[in-house]
């Protein structure tokens, strides 16, 4: 019998609210495996990448395809923009980074239309001051119709009549909906055509990436799953209703790409070193507003893709606990480190307390986190640069020391720390599962 185990497959996924530094970690793996894979979302991701003074944001691509030479699969369990998808793909050509032959678009995946994008923003606007924050790509809607199974699919973009056929009868179904929950009749003029200028460049990636990913699994080719979003904002175990409407956690995976869990070898959660937020929804470590302004500038915490400014908080240790045990992690990466270079004083959230009383577990109602009291320790600052360290022993001894902290409190391994955006700034502690896994 074959070892099927022994492929190397691992997957990576964000451990808070989004907007761990994912881009970069699975940038700096991605150089060691076959194939990188997203498994859900869409374009509401923005994942950065820095090297040679040069910046990419990624939303849908994965970033595996920054690599020279290596296969990227845009799974099943995403939802697809057409136009967005092709922008990217323009983007890429102007850096010079050709993808043909080795950027594969599932069959099955769904398709976001522009109508999804005009109900993202008529339902945030009917929430009033419930609204979730989304990135109004889209995202919620078209899953919603995948679930209502009224979804169209790649697949359903191939066979130009039969597409036509399908667009009327969503389209019909769709405006009585928009029209009678908002009163918004949808722009849908001219969209067959459009879809068809747009298909003529994509249809060259559409294959079974199903039967691709299982095959190359089997011939003993390497995946890396490359997570979107973060664990706190899974529609199933995150802050719901203030999450995104897929499943984040690394579980995603094997539902988003058709591979058994049994594939799957290996798992690192993204954290950093402290804890943002975009969008509404309760955040327990929230820091005050002078607090968060000098970690937003130091860590130029706006959006990769909507520039909105992001939420700052301390870390919250009971989120990783939790993030941990959804996902599996076997190795946690811990990014912006460096954005606390200058700090006199680190707060890590060790506990939460609700009504008085310490409670052991994430409380699934956000009224209940809303009232959270979080239990701050305080670990004392460092005050010197890190960019410039290549091993564990050039950090400061108060960085390490808050490391350690961040390791014996959750019980895994750090497997990775990153100072600084660029590739390099980049240290992997040997004798790690995640340096094996390079
Ligand atoms: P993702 O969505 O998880 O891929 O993360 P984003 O790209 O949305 O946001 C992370 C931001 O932090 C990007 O601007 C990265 O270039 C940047 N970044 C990543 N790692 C580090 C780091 O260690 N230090 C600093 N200062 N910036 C980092
Ligand atoms: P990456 O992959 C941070 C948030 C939105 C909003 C909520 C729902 O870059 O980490 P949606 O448009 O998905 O319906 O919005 O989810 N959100 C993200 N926040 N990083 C992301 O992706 C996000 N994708 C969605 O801000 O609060
Ligand atoms: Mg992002």
């Amino acid at each position: 019998m074959e070892d099927r185990a022994r492929t190397k497959a691992v997957s990576v996924v964000g451990a808070q609210w989004g907007d761990e530094g994912k881009g970069k970690v699975v940038d700096f793996l991605a150089s060691s495996f076959d194939y990188t894979a997203r498994y859900a979302g869409g374009h509401n991701a923005g994942h950065t990448v820095i090297f040679n003074n040069q910046k990419y944001v990624l939303q849908l691509i994965p970033s595996g395809i920054l690599r020279p030479g290596k296969k990227a699969i845009i799974g099943p369990g995403t939802v697809v923009d057409l136009v967005a998808l092709l922008g990217e793909l323009e983007n890429l050509k102007k850096s010079g980074i050709e993808v043909r032959g080795r950027l594969f678009l599932s069959n099955r995946a769904h398709v976001i239309f522009p109508y999804h994008r005009e109900m993202d923003r008529a339902a945030e606007s009917a929430r009033g001051q419930a609204a979730i924050g989304t990135t109004s790509r889209g995202i919620g809607p078209a899953y919603e119709d995948k679930a209502a199974r009224r979804g169209i699919r790649v697949c359903d973009l191939i066979d130009t009549e039969r597409l036509g056929e399908k667009l009327d009868r969503v389209i019909a179904e769709k405006n009585v909906i928009s029209s009678a929950s908002y009163g918004h009749k949808l722009e849908t003029a001219g969209l067959y055509e459009s879809t068809l200028e747009i298909v003529a460049h994509i249809r060259g990636l559409v294959v079974d990436t199903t039967v691709l990913l299982n095959n190359a699994l089997d011939a003993g080719e390497s995946v890396l799953f490359e997570g979107a979003q973060g664990t706190m904002l899974d529609i199933d175990h995150g802050t719901y209703p203030y999450v995104t409407s897929s499943n984040a956690i690394s579980g995603g995976a094997t539902t988003g790409l058709g591979v058994g869990p049994t594939r799957i070898t290996g798992v690192v959660g993204v954290t950093k070193a402290y804890t943002t937020r975009v969008g509404s929804g309760p955040f327990p470590t929230e820091m005050h507003d002078g607090e968060a302004e000098a970690v937003r500038t130091r860590g130029n915490e706006f959006g990769a893709v909507t520039g909105r400014p992001r939420r700052c908080g301390w870390l919250d240790l009971p989120v990783l606990r939790y993030a941990k045990m959804l996902n599996g992690i076997d190795s946690l990466v811990v990014t912006k480190l460096d954005v606390f270079d200058a700090q006199s004083e680190i707060k890590v959230c060790t506990g939460y307390k609700y009504k008085g009383s310490l409670i052991n577990e994430m409380p699934a109602e956000i009224e209940v986190l809303s009232q959270i009291e979080p239990v701050y320790q305080s670990l004392p600052g460092w005050q010197k640069p890190t960019p410039q360290a290549r091993e564990v022993k050039d950090l400061p001894l108060a960085a390490r020391d808050y490391l350690n902290f961040i390791s014996d409190a959750l019980q895994v391994e750090i497997g990775m720390i990153s100072t600084g955006p660029e590739r390099d700034a980049t240290i992997v502690p040997r004798g790690t599962k995640l340096a094996s896994w390079l």
